[in-house]
């Protein structure tokens, strides 16, 4: 079974580099999804509130016969819930729906600057909360821009473990991920194959057809080999196996560069931005 390295948070704890993204997968179908990943041998499933599945990873987990200890699992506050209270009640939700007594990292979802009154602070030390508690091992963000993790760095007290971000080869999302290293926030790399889009990239294809390797493997690898965390989704047990079979191999010289200069900057960003983003919902 696959190695999959681990990376150091800077709260001392540590996350498996490599993850399993259930966005998108319906509950009816997250269970054997879940199931088939960690059969296959992945350690670290990342899921939400606002994905409508935690209560089906947890059956996984559950069903899987591994230890507590043995998986990691991430998940997200809603949009719909960031005032204090609110965010307490639904964290008490996520637990019961998971059927765990703690989660190993609990991020705020999107900063919403254009609600709450712009209030992200408030919703952050309710998050410091649930560290201090005990039932989130470590907590993060996700899609922060540079400017919100400045003010959270100036009006409390935690640094964020992680930064959940949209970044592939198509948006390179490089302001941040600099904040984050600068700072010590481990980024972790939504959509790493552009859901898909990337994969017939012609660039990618070379480097795949050298190496003997598939494109999703290619930018799996170069994120890998970037320090990046990743979690791919897949509902195809073929794809879930493939993706995961990326630690026997290194990208060539010039590669990464060549990735790299892929960026389309704004225009290869396939979600919202988080400056406007304000769905709210759970
Ligand atoms: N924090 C956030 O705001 C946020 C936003 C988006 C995503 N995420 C997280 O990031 C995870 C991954 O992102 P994502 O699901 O948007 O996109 P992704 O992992 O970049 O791509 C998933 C898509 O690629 C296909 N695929 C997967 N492996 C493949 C392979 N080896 N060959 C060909 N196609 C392949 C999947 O198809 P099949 O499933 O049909 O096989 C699916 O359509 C999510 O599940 C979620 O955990 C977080």
């Amino acid at each position: 079974m696959a190695q999959i390295p681990t990376i150091a948070l800077n709260d001392g704890n540590s996350i498996p580099q490599l993850g399993f993204g259930v966005f998108q997968i319906p509950p009816e179908e997250t269970a054997a999804a879940v199931g088939h990943a960690l059969d296959t041998g992945y350690r670290h499933i990342d899921t939400a509130q606002m994905y409508g599945n935690e209560r089906q990873v947890g059956e996984a987990v559950g069903a899987s016969g591994l230890g507590r200890d043995e998986v990691y699992v991430t998940t997200k506050l809603g949009n719909g819930d960031h005032r204090p209270d609110d965010a307490r009640r639904a964290f008490e939700r996520t637990l019961a729906d998971l059927g765990l007594d703690h989660v190993d990292l609990f991020l705020i979802h999107w900063p919403l600057p254009t609600l709450y009154d712009g209030d992200f602070v408030s919703t952050w030390r309710t998050l410091e909360e649930f560290e201090a508690d005990g039932r989130a091992r470590s907590i993060g963000v996700s899609n922060f821009q540079v400017d919100h993790l400045e003010r959270l760095a100036a009006e409390t007290e935690t640094v964020p473990a992680v930064n959940q971000i949209e970044h592939h080869p198509y948006l390179a999302n490089a302001a941040v991920r600099a904040y984050g290293s600068e700072h010590g926030i481990v980024t972790e790399a939504w959509s790493p194959i552009a859901k898909g889009r990337v994969l017939d990239d012609p660039v990618v294809g070379e480097i795949a057809q050298r190496l003997g390797r598939t494109p999703a493997q290619v930018v799996l690898r170069w994120h890998i080999e970037l320090g990046n965390v990743v979690f791919p989704k897949s509902v195809t047990a073929s794809r879930i196996e493939e993706n995961l079979a990326i630690f026997d191999f290194e990208l060539g010289r010039g590669d990464a560069e060549r990735i790299e200069a892929l960026d389309r900057g704004e225009a290869g960003r396939t979600g919202p931005h988080p400056d406007s983003f304000s769905r709210g919902g759970r």
